[in-house]
């Protein structure tokens, strides 16, 4: 792996966590996620499954974790499955995890080659009566391509028919919310390369630059720091901004043009997701300050507004209240359109047409199906805009935070925002 190892202490207490939520004889199955292949005999590098991935630190295809913190032999309380290596695997991948390796990443001191899960399983499935097997529940989650664990939990049914089957994403949707200290520690890291990569940036946007050259820098500067693009990047020039998932990065910035990115570096499977908006020239026009003065303040209210017991769906109301008021001195809306708008339709939207904010961890948009107010140590990112196409550019400033029982702690505090100080530095 390229990120630096991690204590096994952080995915054992996760493991710890979910058990105590098993009852008696209930037994838990995580699943790696496929290779997917793209076209011939060509695949995509494999991306790790978030749920295995917390429960163990494995990040290698194949791999299975069982959990049966009651099972008679202590031996079978946690277990783990990885692919045996051999010579041709050496040969053509490399390195495999030996045993050794996946008891010292996970802390799992059972560890079996995958060949002998099924003559095992059945073991464990005659002690067992009830299987929580893991489904991706993200209530946005695309249903095109069956993934492995499905195909593992319609293998376990059939086999198995007489098992009662419980659901085990909506607890891990509600463990993996609120972040451990750890956890919060590899989200700052991935933040501080970000930070790092958009100083780069910043040095090197002007007129005639392309998008796709801007991307470059920010891709230097991350795997050069052992990490990854979180998700695909949005470099959108002028008007391109307005497109909210603009995935093109292939114009050239002009001058008095504003550039959208919305980067984000993944540094051990943690997230970070930051937006800012900078003048090509180094300077904002006045138009375009003003816009910008407005979206900075809504996301510095939200930010604030963020605190433990507040409601998701309030939050994400108030920041309209804000755009509204934003938008009616910037004279995009009028009175008379706030009055008569449908409360679940505000006027605003025509403008800022997208969420607040999401939760954020191992995935960009983090699991939290059941989760309707901030809690303590959730994280989340803050994110207003305001899309102006017939203006020719579209604001949206990003920011992550983490909710304290003091309040919230605006992780990305240090990168740039104030637009005096990107022009400045733009300008050095
Ligand atoms: N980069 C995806 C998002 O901001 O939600
Ligand atoms: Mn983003
Ligand atoms: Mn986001």
């Amino acid at each position: 792996m390229r990120h630096l190892s991690i204590s096994s202490k952080l995915f054992s207490n996760n493991r710890k966590k979910l058990s105590a939520r098993l009852p008696g004889k209930a037994l838990s199955v995580a699943n790696a996620n496929d290779v997917l292949p793209t076209n011939a005999d060509g695949s995509l590098p494999l991306h790790p499954n978030s749920d295995l991935f917390y429960l163990s630190g494995i990040e290698q295809e194949e791999s299975l974790l069982v959990l049966f913190p009651n099972a008679a032999n202590p031996k079978h309380r946690e277990i783990l499955f990885v692919r045996e290596p051999n010579e041709h695997l050496k040969i053509w991948e490399g390195y495999k995890h030996s045993k050794e390796d996946a008891q010292k990443i996970s802390g799992i001191q059972t560890v079996y080659w995958t060949t002998d899960f099924e003559n095992i399983f059945q073991l464990l499935a005659a002690e067992a009566e009830v299987f929580y097997l893991n489904d991706n529940e993200h209530s946005r989650a695309s249903n095109e391509v069956e993934t492995r664990d499905q195909r593992f939990n319609e293998k376990i049914c059939s086999d198995y028919p007489l098992h009662k089957i419980e659901r085990l994403a909506p607890h891990l949707h509600e463990l993996r919310f609120c972040k451990s200290a750890e956890e919060i520690k590899l989200i700052k890291q991935a933040i501080d390369v970000t930070s790092r990569g958009f100083r780069k940036v910043l040095r090197m946007v002007k007129p005639g630059v392309s998008e796709y050259e801007i991307e470059a820098e920010w891709a230097k500067e991350f795997i050069r720091r052992r990490s990854k693009f979180a998700y695909t990047p949005i470099v959108a020039s002028g008007e391109n901004a307005c497109v909210l998932h603009y995935l093109q990065n292939d114009q050239t910035c002009k001058k008095g043009q504003l550039l959208l990115m919305d980067v984000g570096a993944c540094y051990a499977n943690y997230n970070a997701d930051l937006t800012r908006t900078i003048p090509v020239s180094g300077k904002f026009s006045r138009r375009q300050k003003q816009v910008y003065s407005a979206v900075l303040r809504v996301l510095r209210q939200s930010i604030e507004n963020a605190t433990v017991g507040k409601s998701l769906k309030e939050w994400q109301n108030d920041s309209h209240d804000m755009m509204t008021e934003e938008m009616l001195r910037l004279k995009l809306i009028t009175q008379a359109e706030v009055k008569k708008q449908d409360p679940d339709q505000p006027a605003c939207r025509k403008y800022y047409m997208h969420g607040l904010g999401h939760s954020m961890g191992l995935d960009v948009h983090d699991v939290c199906n059941g989760q309707y107010e901030f809690k303590e140590n959730s994280v989340f990112t803050v994110e207003p805009g305001i899309y102006l196409p017939e203006e020719g550019f579209g604001i949206r400033l990003e920011d992550d935070i983490q909710i304290t029982k003091n309040g919230p702690v605006n992780l990305m505090s240090k990168i740039p925002i104030e637009a005096g100080e990107i022009e400045e530095i733009m300008n050095r």
